[in-house]
């Protein structure tokens, strides 16, 4: 599979998604300043890729610290993490990862400057590592959900772009196929910055699933009239009672699921639940650039001064998701209990 994300000569090497899917460029970004912009263009994109993101942003920002004082270090890590956390809001994958880096100089108190640096490193290649294999065994849970002949159903990229190499709801498809299933898969083409049409159309037709681009608008009819079996989503943030943040329009895609009768999966790691929020009106929800809906990949659709809307995620209620296909197995109603059950 495609690497998203690497470590490489200090550097942290991304694709940038911004260029695809007409030419697959590689940007190293050898400054905290690069990083963090690469994330606000969404050049680096998708929860857990975030979350590697964040890993690998600490590590590069951390290793140049010169001198032996641990406390002026600690503050220095601190600045790092606290810039990189104004990136993005709403993924929560970005800030665990952090977390993770805060702690290490209180898991090793005693531990040197040079101690900590090997700490962070270590880590943020574990973050790394676990993605890869977080994501195998969710697509593993999830391909016993897909029959063969099934039309299925997606939004956004939330494939191997959208993590370190293979994919939350995509890894699902992918494993799927490894089992020789046959299916489609409709891809909706995520209005405004398309990461269905330009992102997930490109893995899908790569990795050879049979797959069909509609516009988002389309998903109503498709479902009523294609015989849709199920749709699979990925996540950027799960409340402790299976509220999911997920890029806009996934909700209306599960209201129209609800009506069609159609099971609404949500595939996510144990690093995209947040415990700390109780329901999801609490997830901060990042509002972006008017521009992204005034324009059409970088043309004008609408008078320049007209008044936009332009939230990135949507919240969908507990009610409408049928069960979380998570790294530890399926989790099925009632979420508050099996969340708690399944994580604490
Ligand atoms: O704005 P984006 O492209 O970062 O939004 C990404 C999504 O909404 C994905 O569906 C989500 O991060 C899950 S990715 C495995």
């Amino acid at each position: 599979m495609i690497r998203t994300i690497q470590y490489k000569n200090n550097a942290v090497r991304i694709i940038d998604q911004t260029k695809l899917p007409q030419k697959l460029v590689y940007k190293d970004c050898r400054s905290l300043r690069t990083l963090w912009l690469a994330i606000r263009r969404l050049e680096v994109r998708g929860a857990p890729a975030l979350g590697a993101a964040a890993a690998f942003g600490v590590l590069m920002g951390t290793q140049d610290f010169k001198g032996e004082d641990r406390k002026l270090f600690i503050r220095s890590l601190n600045k790092v993490c606290d810039y990189l956390a104004t990136s993005r809001p709403t993924a929560v994958n970005l800030f665990h990862s952090l977390e993770a880096m805060r702690m290490m100089p209180w898991l090793y108190p005693s531990a040197s400057v040079a101690g900590l640096k090997g700490a962070i490193r270590k880590k943020a290649f574990e973050i790394y590592e676990t993605d890869r294999t977080v994501c195998r065994a969710m697509g593993d849970h999830g391909a016993k959900l897909i029959r063969n002949g099934d039309r299925l159903m997606t939004i956004c990229n939330a494939g191997a772009l959208a993590t370190v190499d293979y994919g939350t709801a995509l890894g699902v498809f992918y494993s799927a196929q490894k089992r020789n299933k046959r299916f489609e898969v409709f891809a909706c083409e995520t209005r405004p910055l398309l990461q269905g049409a330009r992102l997930t159309a490109w893995e899908l037709t790569h990795a050879r699933i049979n797959t069909t681009l509609i516009t988002d608008n389309m998903a109503a009819v498709v479902m009523r009239d294609k015989g849709i079996r199920a749709v699979f989503t990925g996540a950027d943030r799960i409340a402790a009672n299976g509220d999911a943040a997920n890029k806009i329009g996934t909700y209306g895609l599960a209201v129209l699921a609800k009506h069609h009768g159609i099971p609404f999966y949500v595939v996510a790691p144990r690093t995209t639940f947040d415990l700390s929020i109780l329901k999801g009106s609490d997830i901060p929800i990042e509002e972006r650039d008017p521009q992204e809906v005034r324009q059409l990949a970088g043309r004008p659709v609408a008078p320049k001064t007209v008044s936009v809307f332009n939230p990135a995620f949507d919240v969908t209620p507990h009610d409408l998701i049928t069960a979380f296909v998570t790294e530890r197995g399926i989790i099925k109603k009632p979420f508050k209990k099996t969340i708690k059950q399944i994580f604490s």
